[in-house]
């Protein structure tokens, strides 16, 4: 700013700089999932301030020294973590992963009673330190905490949702890919439903460079029979078995959806995500989240998009609704 004073020409009179608001990420859990997903994010620049909360003190402070160290090699950023849930205060989005992790031969259902009463103790605290915050549920059973932590915490179904199928539905297209051999990127295919055992792909809707997935007769492997298909479902449901078996979690690919739900949500790109959300009256199913595309910005979810399916699908999502809705139940939601 430029003003005249008397016997001066102009003299320059600085303005106070005023601090401006920059995008800050919390991550609940800075275990397997957790600390991978501020690895990501942190890599793809998604965020200026990066917060980390775990009930293990050494443990997340050690990743925040580690994490900080990197930040040379990255986006200028900066990395807290603390056992004190005012490391929360003020986020803008927070991605829950804290609890129990899946142990060889357990499914994701069996993690449900540990995880709904950790939700308990922890998410109130943190809803009131960072009330306008996005919140995304990533600790399994991702439907059924989801489904708890809005009951829990009274956020509307747009702030608060789950992870999914985002995951699932990266495995479909890789594996997609593969049997093709066209480039992942090129495949748009989604899983909707539970994240878990009664997922299942959407083919009717699936397609490749435009091409639907059902009349696909290119590339490598030739046309995707029920045969094939039936074998990438069910390597996507059992993928997650076959990597937490061979190194007790997983984390990389889980890392990096959880940061494109991340950048959907602090630059409002409004993606199209199939993230588990309360459902109400979509295709006739209320009353239970479950993943469907949806439209994902900075309000969280924005819209969900009523995908035609086959009635075969249609069956499958009902199926996949009930058995979410029935452990919900169990546990008193
Ligand atoms: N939704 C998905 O697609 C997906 C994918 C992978 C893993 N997961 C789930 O993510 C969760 C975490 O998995 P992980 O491998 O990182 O487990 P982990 O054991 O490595 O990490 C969990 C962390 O949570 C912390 N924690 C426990 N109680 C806490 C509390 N009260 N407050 C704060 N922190 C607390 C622990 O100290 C630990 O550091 C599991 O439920 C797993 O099944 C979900």
């Amino acid at each position: 700013m430029v003003d005249a004073i008397e016997g001066d020409e102009y003299a320059f009179s600085p303005t106070p700089s005023v601090p401006r608001r920059t995008s800050k990420l919390g991550i609940v859990g800075a275990g397997a999932v957790g600390s991978t997903m501020a690895y990501a994010a942190l890599m793809r620049g998604a965020a200026r301030t990066v917060a980390l909360l775990d009930v293990n003190k050494a443990k997340v402070e050690a990743e925040v020294l580690d994490l900080s160290h990197g930040i040379q090699f990255m986006s200028m950023a900066e990395v807290m973590g603390s056992d004190d849930v005012s490391v929360m205060a003020d986020c803008d989005v927070v991605m829950f992963t804290a609890g129990a992790k899946q142990k060889p031969g357990q499914s994701r259902l069996d993690l449900a009673e540990a995880t709904i009463s950790l939700v308990q103790k922890v998410l109130p605290g943190i809803v009131e330190v960072a009330p306008n915050a996005v919140y995304v549920m990533v600790t399994n059973p991702v439907d059924v905490v989801t489904y708890a932590a809005l009951k829990i915490s009274g956020l509307p179904p747009s702030q608060l949702f789950g992870s999914g199928t985002v995951l699932d539905s990266s495995r479909l297209r890789y594996l997609i890919a593969r049997h093709t051999g066209v480039a992942v990127q090129n495949v748009h295919a989604y899983v909707a439903g539970e994240h878990g055992d009664t997922e299942l792909p959407l083919w009717s809707s699936a397609t490749i460079g435009s091409v639907p997935i059902l009349e696909w007769a290119s590339g490598d492997g030739g046309p995707l029979t029920r045969e094939v298909r039936d074998a990438i479902a069910r390597e996507v449901v059992e993928s997650a078995y076959r990597i937490i078996e061979g190194k007790g979690a997983t984390n990389y690919a889980i890392a990096l959806a959880g940061s494109r739900i991340i950048e959907a949500v602090l630059k409002d790109e409004r993606r199209i995500l199939p993230v588990s959300s309360l459902l109400d009256g979509y295709l006739g199913m209320s009353d239970v989240c479950l993943s469907v595309p949806s439209i994902v910005g900075s309000s969280g979810v924005r819209e969900r998009l009523e995908v035609p399916m086959s009635s075969d699908e249609l069956m499958g999502m009902r199926r996949s609704a009930e058995a979410v809705r029935s452990v919900a139940r169990r546990f008193g939601f």
